[in-house]
């Protein structure tokens, strides 16, 4: 039996992961909350070393952006922390690590996209304790895939698509045009990380370091909404006329990158996993959403 540790188990990408088909022999282990509080690392290492885990996907993570800027100890405990706690263990332990980060360790000042080796320069709270977590993996010597991915959206949880969708009887509404990025279903973030865990369980020398991994086009928010909105024209259902600003004028607590489209190739070169077609996957999650909208289950 292969026991996996999967945290973040109620969000969308742990829930996603726990959704996903696994080989025969493998265990998933999804704590809670209350049963691992990733606000206290003491908690950590003796939960992992109990557990007799094989492996751990670290994908739980104090995600609220805005929050973070007047939250700043819970965001480095979760974000930073936690990692640190994960990974000396999984270090101890000789079992690997894949920990989810994103894309707002970067500036967004970078024209074109940025690849793994571009120096992070995180912009708020939310993307310096994300920053903390991938330093302190790397630095503990475990064995690792950092997995950097962006604009996730998935039919659990709080995102973009289910605001929009939530938007959607609005006459008019505004979405920011001036922040680019590549928009990740969870379920696909999910499936990469099982290929490079299930990869490192049967190869002890696979590569290790960070990856990238979010969806092929790169869009900008009103791009984005655009697509969801014409998903929903395709429903015949009314949908607000959407105008595009500039960020300046939808002004956040946390200042967002300009730009965070990333380069996927290395991780399509080492583990074979091409970028996810999101508009597909947009598709499929508008006809989840708005099927269970019908069924009045949401
Ligand atoms: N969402 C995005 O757009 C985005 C973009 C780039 C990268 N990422 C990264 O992708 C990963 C997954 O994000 P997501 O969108 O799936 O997140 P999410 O839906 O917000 O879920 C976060 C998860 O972390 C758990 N969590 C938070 N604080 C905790 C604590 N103190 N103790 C135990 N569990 C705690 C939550 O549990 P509860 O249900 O109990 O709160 C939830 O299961 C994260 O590492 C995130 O940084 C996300």
């Amino acid at each position: 039996m292969t026991r996996i540790l999967i945290t973040g188990g109620t969000g969308q990408v742990g829930g996603s992961l726990g959704n996903l088909n696994w080989p025969e022999g493998t265990e998933l282990v999804l704590p809670s909350r209350s049963e691992i509080d990733l606000g206290n690392a003491d908690q950590i290492s003796s939960f992992v070393r109990d557990g007799g885990f094989d492996a751990i996907i670290s994908s739980g993570a104090y995600t609220a952006v805005d929050k973070a800027e007047d939250d700043l100890l819970t965001a480095f405990k979760v974000n930073g922390l936690a990692p640190a706690a994960f990974a000396e263990t999984a270090k101890e332990l000789d079992i690997p690590v894949v920990h989810i980060s994103t894309d707002y360790v970067f500036n967004g000042g970078k024209i074109g996209r940025y690849v793994e080796t571009d120096p992070i320069d995180p912009q708020g709270v939310y993307g310096a304790s994300k920053a903390a977590g991938e330093l302190a993996i790397q630095s503990s010597g475990c064995r690792h895939v950092i997995l950097r991915t962006a604009w996730v959206f998935s039919a659990i949880g709080a995102n973009f698509v289910k605001t929009m969708i939530r938007l959607a009887d609005r006459p008019q509404l505004t979405v920011v045009d001036d922040q680019t990025g590549c928009p990740t279903a969870a379920p696909d973030i999910a499936r990469a990380a099982q290929a490079v865990v299930l990869r490192q369980l049967t190869d002890r020398d696979a590569p290790s370091g960070v990856y990238h991994f979010c969806g092929d086009e790169a869009v900008t928010w009103f791009g984005f909404a655009s697509e969801i909105f014409r998903l929903l024209e395709a429903r015949s259902l009314a949908v607000p006329a959407v105008a595009p600003i500039p960020t300046r004028d939808y002004p956040t607590p946390a200042k967002r990158p300009a730009n965070s489209a990333l380069d996927t190739s290395r991780l399509t070169q080492d583990f074979g996993i091409e970028p996810c077609q999101w508009r597909v996957a947009l598709a499929s999650t508008v006809e989840e959403l708005m099927g269970d909208k019908e069924k009045g289950l949401s």
